[in-house]
Parts: C-alpha cells; sequence; structure tokens
C-alpha cells in the first residue's frame, strides 16, 4: 500500500532547478509566500519542497540529521510550522545512499532515525534520491525508507527519485511509493523537455491514484524556454499525469509564466483521473496528437508541433478516443473559445506550440463546456 494517500498527482515547488545548493530558510519561506499571494494554493498547489543541501556536513552526537546551521537557522521544524501556517505542506529531501547527491549525510542504514526526524518535523513529502547508493537493490534500500516512514504514522508522500533504474514503475508500488522519476534530471532547455517526453511512451499502465510516473519537475518560467515552449512543457506534463512541481523563481514571475502555472483547466486535466495516464496517439515526428480520457468521459487531446515552422496539426474525435456523434463541442484550453464539430480537430500551431482542447462526449453543448460542464446528465 501507498506510505500516503495521493488520489491525484501531487502540485507544489521545489528549490533544485533554479536554486540548486544555494538555498535557506528565507528563500523556502518566500516560496511558500509567494504561492499564497499569486493564489496558486487556490489552484491545487500546496507542497514546498526542499532539495539537496539543507543539512549539515554531520549527523549530531545521537546520529541524527540535523539542518545546516547557517542555512537553516531556525530548523527544520520552524520552516514546516512557517509552511503549514499558510495553509501549505512542507516537503524534504534525501537520498537512499550514503550521501546525497550533493555529498552530504544521507539515509541508507538510517532509515529509522530518519524518518522519525521528518515526521517529529512535521514534515509531509519525502523525496527520496538515489545517489550513494552503494551498490545495493533499489527495492530493499527504497523498500526501507517506505516502511520506517508508514511506522511514523505521519501520511508523508513518498517521491523515489531513482532516476528510472531498476524499472521503479515496476518495484515502486511494493515499497509504499507514491510516485517514481522515470529518467534522468531535468535542465532548462527544449531538448531536455522533448527528450524527457519522449521517454515516458509505454509507461502509462502503470501510473494510477496512489503511484505515478513522475517525468521530473517543471522548467515553466525558467530561462533556456520560451513561453511558447513552457506552455507545451506544462500542457504535455497535465496530459500524463505528471505532478506539478514549479522550479522557478517565484519572487519574480513573468504574467506570461503565472497564466501558464495557474491555467484551472490545464491543470484539471492533471488531476484527473480517467483510467489511464495520456498518451501519444499519432507520431508523424514533426508533429504529434496526444490524448487522455477524463473520467466524466471528454477527451482532452493536445496537438504538438515540434518543427521549426507553424503547422496546422488535425485529428479526429474517433483518434483521440472518442468517436461514434456526430457532434462534438470543444473547449481550446489556453484561448478558451469554444466551438463545435462534426469531428474534426484542427489548429494552426507555432513552432514547440500546442493546442489543447477539452472535447465533450456526445451530447455536450458547447454552452456547457463553456460553462466547464463536461458531464451530459441525459443521453
Ligand atoms: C539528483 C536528482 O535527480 C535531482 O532532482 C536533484 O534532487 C539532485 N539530485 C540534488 O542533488
Amino acid at each position: 500500500t501507498p506510505v500516503a494517500p495521493a488520489a491525484a498527482p501531487p502540485m507544489g515547488w521545489n528549490s533544485w532547478n533554479n536554486f540548486g545548493c544555494n538555498i535557506n530558510e528565507n528563500i523556502i519561506k518566500a516560496a511558500a509566500d509567494q504561492i499564497v499571494a499569486n493564489g496558486l494554493d487556490q489552484v491545487g498547489y500546496q507542497y514546498v519542497n526542499i532539495d539537496d543541501c539543507w543539512m549539515a556536513s554531520t549527523r549530531d552526537s545521537a546520529g541524527n540529521l540535523r539542518a545546516d546551521p547557517v542555512k537553516f537557522p531556525s530548523g527544520i521544524k520552524a520552516v514546516a510550522d512557517y509552511v503549514h501556517g499558510k495553509g501549505l505542506k512542507l516537503g524534504i529531501y534525501s537520498s537512499a545512499g550514503t550521501a546525497t547527491c550533493q555529498g552530504l549525510p544521507a539515509s541508507l542504514g538510517h532509515e529509522t532515525a530518519d524518518a522519525n526526524s521528518f515526521a517529529a518535523w512535521g514534515v509531509d513529502y519525502l523525496k527520496y534520491d538515489n545517489c550513494n547508493n552503494q551498490g545495493q537493490p533499489a527495492l530493499q534500500r527504497y523498500l526501507a525508507m517506505g516502511n520506517a516512514l508508514k511506522a511514523t504514522g505521519r501520511p508523508i508522500f513518498y517521491s523515489l527519485c531513482n532516476w528510472g533504474q531498476e524499472n521503479p514503475w515496476l518495484f515502486g508500488p511494493a515499497t509504499g511509493g507514491n510516485m517514481w522519476r522515470t529518467t534522468g534530471d531535468i535542465t532548462n532547455n527544449w531538448g531536455s523537455v522533448t527528450s524527457l517526453l519522449d521517454q515516458q511512451a509505454g509507461l502509462e499502465l502503470f501510473s494510477h491514484p496512489g503511484a505515478w510516473n513522475d517525468p521530473d519537475m517543471l522548467e515553466v518560467g525558467r530561462a533556456g524556454l520560451t513561453d511558447t515552449e513552457a506552455r507545451s512543457h506544462f500542457s504535455l506534463w497535465a496530459l500524463m499525469n505528471a505532478p506539478l512541481i514549479l522550479g522557478n523563481d517565484l519572487t519574480s514571475m513573468s504574467a506570461a509564466t503565472k497564466a501558464t502555472i495557474a491555467n484551472p483547466d490545464v491543470i484539471a486535466v492533471d488531476q484527473d483521473w480517467g483510467g489511464s495516464q495520456g498518451r501519444r496517439v499519432r507520431d508523424l515526428g514533426d508533429t504529434q496528437v496526444w490524448a487522455k480520457p477524463m473520467s466524466d468521459g471528454s477527451v482532452t487531446a493536445v496537438l504538438f508541433n515540434r518543427s521549426g515552422a507553424t503547422a496546422t496539426i488535425s485529428t479526429t474525435a474517433a483518434e483521440i478516443g472518442i468517436g461514434g456523434s456526430t457532434s462534438y463541442a470543444l473547449k481550446d484550453l489556453w484561448s478558451g473559445a469554444t466551438s463545435t464539430s462534426t469531428g474534426a480537430i484542427s489548429a494552426s500551431v507555432p513552432s514547440h506550440g500546442v493546442a489543447m482542447f477539452r472535447v465533450g462526449r456526445a451530447g455536450t453543448t458547447a454552452a456547457a463546456l463553456a460553462a466547464g460542464t463536461y458531464q451530459v446528465s441525459a443521453m
């Protein structure tokens, strides 16, 4: 059974992509402040996650992990209290190895003590990395921490970060894992985003409520991606039921970044479990069609242009798995426009961009879609 309930993929922010090791308690508290100030909590973002480099270079005399006294002089419990006071949850990081990837103390062989520390501090989420693992099997290492987390009695979302090694989608559920990284690290460039996307094909069936595939955190709003590319990244991660863990500096966000990460219609796609993670249903190389069934019977489609020029991309209701009718209501999830179609779904899509449509099942009217009602009550 999973360590924590996780009916939907987690949403929040993590320090690593933007700050790396240069973190401190003020940066973490500011992230919590900005989530609330920007209303991101209102659209679902709840975790504030501290990544590598929060810990002191040695354990205390009793063998327990402790926070770096310069970076986190108030200690992790004080940060957790602050984050909880904002109505949010706190995540922390360790490695299933003898040291973290940055060479600091980690949890292999200290699972019970460290899980107890995390629970005592009020931690709600653990990202558990794979560095310095001494060649021990992943199942054994990740199970030890999963059991230790469960034994604390505190629900702590358990994120396995072993980079897709040893097929975590197969052994992850047995460890109590709520989520497992499927690949190596994302970086803030288009090639990284598309490479990680391509590596998700074939893993759809291993994703389900309580236990999710993790194609890594978001690079939306960071230098290296255009606004168009960042929107594609966000759309496709949502289509795949990926965690939506922001990695940008929330204290200096552009209006375009905020509009992307706070789009409630796109977030709703990510958070909805329709029985399957979204997938690529057509691949012509330069252009692709992706689709995800929604729990109300509608389907979300992403028309994705990977080429260097604007392209018209077309699909059909049948291709995305919602055929059999003569009339479909569509909502463009980025423009908000609604329309009706006999089955063709087509858009002019900019280079590296997407068009994203929610397609109502037969009988749904455009007016109902516009009002956010996708379900037909009587057919
Ligand atoms: C490797 C992980 O995959 C990254 O996400 C990050 O946590 C770093 N380690 C931190 O050292």
